[in-house]
């Protein structure tokens, strides 16, 4: 049901929060889980959001057996008998759970299924996976969903993908795992890596070289148990608003710190700004730790381009809400593709930080922003996108009067708690209308 939030102007963010699960870490641990040896995996403090649901009911439609035990636990057993029956694949709002789904099932002869996607999904390109799949000798077309795919023998390939994307590598290595010789894929820039560190602490043979990532030959592990650890793009936007309130301070505790993830701290020492990391553990392959944020006394422009656009493209939004309030020049290049995101994030961005006051300049490949300009309330509309839903309520935390969040509800796809952790960090509700 559509909802509207309604943000006002806040002083400072202040706490400690344990942002929530890792969004790519839960599809995957729960994917992993399906295709491992009989028996069941055990997955703790799993992203309860709607797109690792759409995974889940994938996963049950195809023959998984899924109990949540509790909010904090899931258990899936790996799939015995999968669906011998035509099936189709409701994928919800979530790329992560489609072309990571094509991958595991291209090369499972029986397999008869169509992928498809909410109104957003269904715009969003798939000749990225379906072209490398075909090469590797799967049935599958749909240059947007929906996908048809009828699971057949692959055989392994090497893939140059011209787009640094894990779902794209993801999607290669999956079908790997089925296909006969080894598969490897090279990337412009390295994308996150967790498909890469969970399947090597599963036993997988995986190596890399630069940007090229090997899988030798197939390969299936025992049931696993799993404690997914917090998401540092869920918690990049009370990581800019404690930047941007004079006196804040925030701890994010259990966050994954994977440095192919990290791009924003990296942007923080650009701007010369100092952050904490402590209590540094790790679970299959991903580093976790504490980060605490103060405010800085100022804040400096700064440039976001090659190789650290994958490594914080889903944080960009919100860093364009940042830029507005730096003194000068912020550039961010090469970076198109938000466009191809949940909605086209350059034009979206754009249009709405101009809205609220802002001086940016839509390019090619991202914006170009010039700052500090003070911002002022405006009618915000997410178009179901949950990262634009999020990064406004921040500039709306800045802005003078009131922002509104239109169709807010998207919001829960990635951060169902998201109001809650706002109320805690600055004492101020923010009202939802239904
Ligand atoms: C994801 C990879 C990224 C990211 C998306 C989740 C993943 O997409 O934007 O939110 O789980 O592999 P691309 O790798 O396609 O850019």
């Amino acid at each position: 049901m559509a909802q509207r939030l309604v943000v006002r102007t806040c002083t400072k963010f202040e706490g400690s929060i344990r942002p929530p699960s890792d969004k790519s870490l839960t599809h995957r641990a729960y994917m992993f889980a399906a295709i491992a040896k009989r028996g069941t995996s055990i997955i703790r403090d799993p992203l309860n959001g709607e797109d690792c649901e759409s995974t889940l009911n994938c996963l049950k439609t195809l023959g998984a057996h899924v109990e949540r035990v509790s909010e904090r636990e899931v258990r899936v057993s790996s799939i015995e008998k999968w669906a011998d029956k035509p099936v189709q694949l409701d994928c919800g709002n979530s790329g992560t759970t489609m072309r990571l789904m094509c991958g595991i099932l291209a090369g499972r002869p029986g397999i008869r299924a169509t992928l498809t996607g909410d109104e957003s999904l269904s715009r969003r390109p798939m000749g990225r996976i379906t072209t490398p799949l075909a090469e590797m000798g799967a049935n599958i077309t749909g240059a947007t969903p929906p996908i048809q795919l009828q699971g057949s023998s692959l055989k392994g390939i090497h893939y140059d993908s011209p787009i640094s994307s894990a779902q794209v590598k993801s999607a290669v290595l999956l079908a790997g795992l089925t296909a006969e010789g080894s598969t490897s894929v090279a990337e412009p820039s390295l994308s996150r890596d967790h498909t890469e560190r969970m399947l090597t602490s599963l036993g997988c043979h995986l190596y890399r070289q630069g940007t090229t990532v090997y899988l030798e030959g197939s390969k299936q592990w025992e049931p696993f148990e799993f404690t997914v650890p917090g998401d540092i793009s869920s918690a990049s936007f009370f990581i800019i608003a404690a930047l941007l309130h004079r006196g804040s301070s925030v701890t994010f505790r259990h966050l994954g710190v994977n440095p192919s993830r990290t791009g924003i701290l990296d942007v923080l020492s650009q701007m010369g700004i100092d952050f904490e990391i402590s209590h540094e553990v790790e679970e299959l392959g991903e580093p976790v730790a504490h980060l605490t944020i103060n405010s800085p006394s100022t804040l400096n422009p700064f440039v976001v381009e090659g190789d650290l656009v994958p490594r914080l493209i889903d944080e960009i939004p919100v860093l364009a809400v940042l830029a507005t309030q730096c003194n000068g020049k912020t550039i961010i290049r090469n970076a198109q593709e938000l466009k191809v995101k949940e909605t086209d994030r350059i034009e979206v961005v754009t249009k709405y930080l101009r809205e609220m006051g802002a001086k940016i300049e839509p390019t090619d490949d991202g914006m170009v922003i010039h700052g500090p300009t003070p911002l002022h309330g405006a009618v915000v509309n997410s178009a179901g996108d949950h990262r634009i839903g999020m990064s406004f309520t921040i500039a709306g935390s800045i802005a003078e009067g009131q922002t509104i969040i239109e169709n807010s509800e998207a919001i829960n796809s990635s951060y169902p708690e998201f109001a809650e952790h706002f109320a805690h960090l600055t004492g101020v509700t923010l009202e939802v209308e239904v």
